[in-house]
């Protein structure tokens, strides 16, 4: 039987863990940090995700079969290049590959020169001339920081005086530090946002299930961005010509690109998109599954979820016969007061056994740890909780029980994960 770490301590990777428990080679699993709910299924390490070299030291002595890498900075540091030195089988794309979400430049680039559909840019490294570029183009415009910015770095700006804001923070305030030395201004695209995932060997591209993230921390989409406050799988928006449309313009162009460039891109490719009048434009790429949309895309997938990241290492995804749940899964994160600003942490959760006992439902652990004997909060977004049903809106409604039976001293969640699949469903 085979030992695993999973690398991350998030939602997501209480999801891989979950799904690579169910795989009959998988023996032994550990997770670096992990959190409260994954030490239920892994042994749980005291070693940061970015620790590259005490991963690498732990994998070599423990005699770790694979190695999973759910986030994206250990990704743009260079983990997997670290781990292949040592011969060690990792799951995920190389320093060089990774560059695609590791600098925006670097991928607005990548798109420009291999024809992949994205918003028209420039990029600056010089704060009046992106000043004056902005009040030359007007508003609605995009601000973007170069570097990674855990998902903050994203300004999308109504007004010219907010855009020159933007700047001025990420350019002379430098809040975003060296991340922000360059920065992408971006037209702005009006339409529906979907995100599309598929895996990749460096030759063969599998889809993974489709799914919508929930982005904004309030309801109907108001309130500043977050990491993701809730996704639903299959999205309706995405039906099966639009399926191939992004595999032929978005997600093969960029496989063969990075081949172009003396690089394999292996492990899940990720593209943001906005289907702009039918047609997919991207508006950001990364190199690792979405958190939450992982909750529930593997909540339904229908296949070893270890043999298909084997069959992407070892370049044999071409043998694979994906299968997914024709049920629709929606997953409803629960944060901590304040998020995503400062938040509170050391909260009592209270309901976890009841919620987790409700038939077809999975609570994932996000920003979780024991204290004692309690499971207390210690993130932002603390819990996924996971549900699968005959069709969408049951799923929607047993989601949002097992979310009913679970609180804690200053719990938020929007309470309309999932509406807009129904809408489309219904058109
Ligand atoms: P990103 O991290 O690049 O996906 O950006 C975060 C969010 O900003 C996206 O999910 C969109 O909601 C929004 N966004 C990014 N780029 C654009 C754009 N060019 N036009 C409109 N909205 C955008
Ligand atoms: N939910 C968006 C992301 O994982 O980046």
């Amino acid at each position: 039987m085979d030992k695993v770490l999973v690398v991350g301590g998030g939602g997501r990777e209480h999801a891989l863990v979950w799904k690579l428990a169910q795989s009959s080679r998988v023996g032994k699993l550990y997770c670096a940090p992990g959190n409260a709910g994954i030490s239920s299924q892994a042994e749980c390490l005291d070693i940061k995700a970015d620790d590259i070299y005490s991963l690498r030291e732990f994998a070599k002595y423990e005699q770790i079969d694979l190695t999973v890498v759910g986030p994206e900075v250990p990704l743009a540091k260079g983990i997997v290049d670290a781990f292949q030195k040592e011969n060690l089988r990792v799951f995920g794309p190389e320093k060089a590959a990774a560059r695609l979400e590791g600098s925006k430049r670097f991928a607005k680039d990548f798109m420009r020169d291999n024809g992949i559909p994205t918003a028209e840019y420039k990029v600056f490294s010089s704060y009046l001339h992106a000043e004056e570029y902005v009040r030359l183009k007007g508003a609605p415009i995009v601000i973007k920081v170069d570097g990674l910015a855990a998902g903050k770095g994203v300004f999308v700006c109504s007004t010219v005086d907010e855009a020159v804001d933007a700047l001025k923070k990420a350019m002379k305030d430098r809040i975003f530090g060296e991340a922000g030395d360059k920065v992408i201004v971006e037209e702005c695209l009006k339409g529906e946002e979907a995100s599309f995932m598929a895996i990749s060997d460096g030759e063969t591209l599998l889809p993974l299930a489709s799914s919508q993230d929930h982005k904004r921390i309030f309801d109907r989409d108001r309130g500043p961005n977050t990491g993701g406050m809730g996704a639903y799988s299959p999205a309706p928006i995405i039906d099966d010509i639009l399926t191939d449309e992004i595999m032929q313009t978005v997600m093969k162009p960029v496989v063969e690109g990075i081949k172009k460039s003396g690089t394999v891109f292996k492990g899940v490719l990720y593209a943001g998109l906005m289907i702009v009048d039918g047609k997919p434009m991207v508006l950001e790429f990364n190199c690792r599954f979405g958190d939450p949309e992982a909750q529930p895309i593997l909540a339904r997938m229908d296949y070893d979820l270890y043999e298909l990241m084997n069959a992407s290492v070892d370049g044999n995804l071409s043998t694979v016969n994906m299968a997914w749940k024709d049920k629709p899964a929606v997953c409803v994160v629960m944060a901590a007061e304040g998020y995503p600003g400062p938040y509170a942490k050391g909260k009592i959760i209270d309901g976890l056994d009841a919620a987790s006992q409700m038939e077809d439902v999975t609570v994932f652990h996000a920003g979780t740890v024991y204290e004692k004997e309690n499971v207390v909060t210690s993130g932002g977004r603390v819990l996924g909780v996971t549900a699968l049903a005959g069709d969408m809106s049951a799923a929607i409604k047993r989601a949002y029980e097992a979310v009913s039976v679970i609180s804690w001293d200053g719990v938020q969640y929007r309470k309309d994960i999932g509406a807009r699949a129904l809408v489309k469903v219904e058109k």
